[in-house]
């Protein structure tokens, strides 16, 4: 992976224990920004993330227990550090029946995926620094609709929606606002059962043939939030193996 400079640095990244997250944070830490790490339940995936950092790698994370989806703890998120770098990573999915899906399960889907990027990025554009920079993680249903998460799908294509307003809005300030919208991504989002039928999917209907590492999505959000980047704004980067080109 090409090595980027984020040393003076101190990043957000929302729902980083895990997955997508996990591996932005990784190279964050390569690039040897300061971390604020956030997760809201799974207290043992974050102890053992935590647990698997070098020494010097953990005093430079500051993982936080905090729901992106309450105002409260978001607010002071950004009371506690100078946050110059965002990734809008955590997100919620769960696939089923269209006729079972809840207004509770809509409510919270929309609360974690679309509201919790809005407060977050209200925040960071009344405190972030001239020059920051935001990447928000849709995802290749909010582009294509999906069957078995309209309330997943909704969410993430309203992200796409929202990342193009931020960036109108952080423009004043020299503050870039992207989207990544990632393909089919091997992570715990899916039981095992899920992948393996994923697995066998990708082959027929993925030009690339293969599902995508959390690794392939770091590198294009590190890239979004570098000085490499820094003439695009409002931008949504497709990295889905050729599945879906729009
Ligand atoms: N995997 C894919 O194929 C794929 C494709 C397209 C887009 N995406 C998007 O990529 C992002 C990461 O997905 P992933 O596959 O890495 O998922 P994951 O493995 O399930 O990890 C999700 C992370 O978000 C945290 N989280 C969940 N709800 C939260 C909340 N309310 N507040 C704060 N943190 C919360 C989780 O921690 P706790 O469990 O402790 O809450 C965990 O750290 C999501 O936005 C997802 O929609 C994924």
């Amino acid at each position: 992976m090409i090595s980027f400079d984020f040393q003076q640095k101190v990043a957000l990244v929302t729902g980083g224990t895990k997955g997508i997250g996990r591996a932005i944070v990784m190279a964050l830490l390569q690039g040897r920004a300061r971390v604020v790490v956030t997760y809201s339940s799974d207290d043992v995936a974050a102890d053992a993330f935590l647990q698997s950092l070098t020494a010097e790698n953990k005093q430079r994370v500051n993982l936080l227990k905090s729901d992106v989806a309450s105002r409260q703890d978001v607010r002071s998120l950004f009371e506690k550090e100078p946050i110059t770098l965002v990734v809008n990573n955590a997100g919620i999915l769960k696939q089923g029946d269209f006729q079972d899906l809840t207004d509770e399960q809509w409510d919270r889907t929309l609360a974690v995926n679309l509201k919790g990027p809005f407060m977050v990025g209200q925040e960071f554009l009344k405190h972030g620094p001239k020059g920051g920079a935001m990447v928000n993680i849709s995802s290749i249903g909010g582009q294509t609709g999906g069957s078995k998460a309209p309330d997943y799908a909704a969410s993430k294509a309203a992200l796409i929606s929202l990342t193009r307003s931020l960036a109108r809005l952080g423009s004043a300030r020299n503050i870039r606002v992207n989207a990544v919208a990632p393909g089919w991504i091997k992570t715990d989002i899916f039981s095992d059962e899920q992948l393996v039928n994923l697995q066998q999917e990708a082959a027929k209907v993925i030009p690339m043939g293969r599902l995508g590492m959390p690794e392939e999505i770091a590198g294009s959000v590190l890239f979004l939030l570098s000085g490499q980047a820094s003439y695009i704004t409002g931008h949504c980067l497709n990295v889905n193996g050729g599945l879906h080109f729009g």
